[in-house]
């Protein structure tokens, strides 16, 4: 590492993508017991030229973009619904799950001629989907437990995130079509990729000789 440059800085999504990769610096050699004993710190070193930034998906995004942080540690759905100037550089092939649309089980969606309303917390992902059936689609965004629009009458399917399936199950609901696959994803700034390069390429390649 250049004396006068900070540490190669990677975002993480917290939560579970947070501790596979964890998991996965370890399998490669790095010293992570700073981010096992993080308390309430968001800015932690990871072996001695990395430091690991904990944040929210979509702003593992943003951070990355601005080139506050040189790589970031991001599930697909986050970047198909955000998209932006970034590369993405490695599947992690963990945080496997797909994005679906789901609705009432039983239900045919495509039946009668009427403009369809869809629930999501992912509307870009939602409307490009529509848009390449040529399907003329109102969407309306949720927080949270899309599942609900639904079952309240709110909407006629759902595009969503289905790991399991287990939501969909117990609330009466099933996929009529599956979207997209989904899994964590490496992606880096622009800019650090030109003038980090050598680091960068070394890490990337630590993390494919150790994902196989
Ligand atoms: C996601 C998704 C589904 C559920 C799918 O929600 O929106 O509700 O997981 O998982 P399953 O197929 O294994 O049942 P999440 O748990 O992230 O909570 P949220 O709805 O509050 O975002």
């Amino acid at each position: 590492m250049n004396i006068n440059e900070r540490p190669l800085r990677i975002a993480l999504t917290k939560g579970r993508l947070e501790n596979k990769t964890v998991e996965l610096f370890e399998k490669i050699g790095y010293d992570c017991t700073a981010v096992h004993e993080k308390g309430r710190k968001l800015i932690l070193p990871v072996g001695d030229s990395i430091e690991v930034v904990l944040a929210k998906a979509a702003d593992v995004i943003t951070y990355v973009e601005n080139g506050v942080c040189d790589m970031g540690v991001v599930g697909k759905d986050t970047i198909m619904e955000m998209s932006g100037k970034f590369f993405e550089l490695v599947d992690l092939g963990f945080g496997k799950c797909k994005f679906a649309l789901a609705g009432k089980k039983g239900n045919d969606f495509y039946a009668g001629y009427d403009v369809k309303t869809i629930a999501t917390k992912y509307p870009n992902v939602a409307r490009n989907y529509f848009e390449k059936k040529n399907m003329d689609v109102d969407i309306v965004k949720i927080e949270g437990s899309v599942e609900l629009a639904p079952l309240l009458g709110l909407a006629d399917a759902i595009v969503d995130i289905v790991e399991t399936g287990t939501t969909l199950r117990e609330n009466g609901l099933e996929v009529y079509e599956d979207i997209a696959p989904i899994s964590a994803r490496v992606i880096a700034n622009m800019v650090s990729l030109k003038l980090r390069k050598a680091e960068i390429e070394e890490l990337i390649n630590k993390i494919e000789e150790n994902i196989k």
